[in-house]
């Protein structure tokens, strides 16, 4: 069987994306597993995660760390499908997880008591003063479907992000203008970034794994 390792920790077979789970045994749902010389391999849906998405798209700049230790700020954790991912591919690492709904919340916790290198946070991304307490990060991922987004990633990156670190941020253009062609919200996004002094290592559309939805990696 052909796994070949695509980015740090992430490895395709065919079309196909898998991660090395970090916990043998668990599944998030009934997600394929493959078992290559004694490692356990768990296939990541791209239809269910913006990150998988850019993958399958052929993002070529994902820039997780050969020694996977990264320290990562995820905001908008939901019920922890993509944090699980990320939790595999950072083994060595660990992901503070921000989610402020807490019926998606009851069903991060036991996804994060399973990962010692996952903390749940219950909080509002758009005040980082209620996780004043976590420590500055190498990666901050966005993906909380605001319209505000973009500005809510700058704000958390001023505070959490260290200077060179990467933000992963996914654009829901229909929450910021039904109105307005998908791809240009997507271009206004990443201008504002640019204003801001960020540097675009890639972005692109995801669909048709999720409509309308950009994803843009950016570094600080
Ligand atoms: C599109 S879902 C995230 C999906 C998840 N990232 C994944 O791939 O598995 C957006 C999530 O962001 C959360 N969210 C939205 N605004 C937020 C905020 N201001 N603070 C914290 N979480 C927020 C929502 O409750 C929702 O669970």
């Amino acid at each position: 069987m052909k796994l070949r390792e695509r980015f740090p920790g992430i490895f395709l077979k065919d079309r196909e994306i898998y991660t090395e789970n970090l916990v043998k045994g668990f599944r998030y749902s009934n997600e394929k597993i493959l078992r290559v010389k004694g490692v356990e391999y768990r296939q990541w849906n791209p239809f269910h995660s913006k990150l998988a998405a850019a993958i399958a798209k052929g993002f070529t700049k994902i820039p997780f760390p050969e020694k996977r230790n990264w320290k990562m700020l995820y905001l908008g954790a939901a019920h922890g499908y993509t944090v699980s991912y990320i939790s595999d591919i950072l083994c060595n690492g660990f992901i503070f997880a921000v989610e402020f709904s807490d019926r998606c919340f009851k069903e991060l916790l036991p996804v994060c008591e399973k990962r010692k290198n996952l903390a749940p946070i219950f909080a509002d991304a758009r005040k980082p003063e209620e996780y004043y307490w976590v420590e500055a990060v190498d990666a901050l991922y966005v993906d909380i479907a605001q319209p505000d987004a973009t500005e809510i990633a700058m704000r958390n990156a001023d505070e959490f992000l260290k200077k060179g670190g990467v933000l992963f941020l996914a654009i829901k253009t229909r929450s910021i203008d039904v109105t307005e062609k998908p791809k240009k919200i997507c271009e206004q996004e990443v201008e504002k970034l640019c204003d801001a002094g960020w540097k675009i290592l890639e972005w692109g559309m995801i669909d048709p794994f999720e409509k309308d939805h950009g994803f843009i990696v950016a570094k600080k």
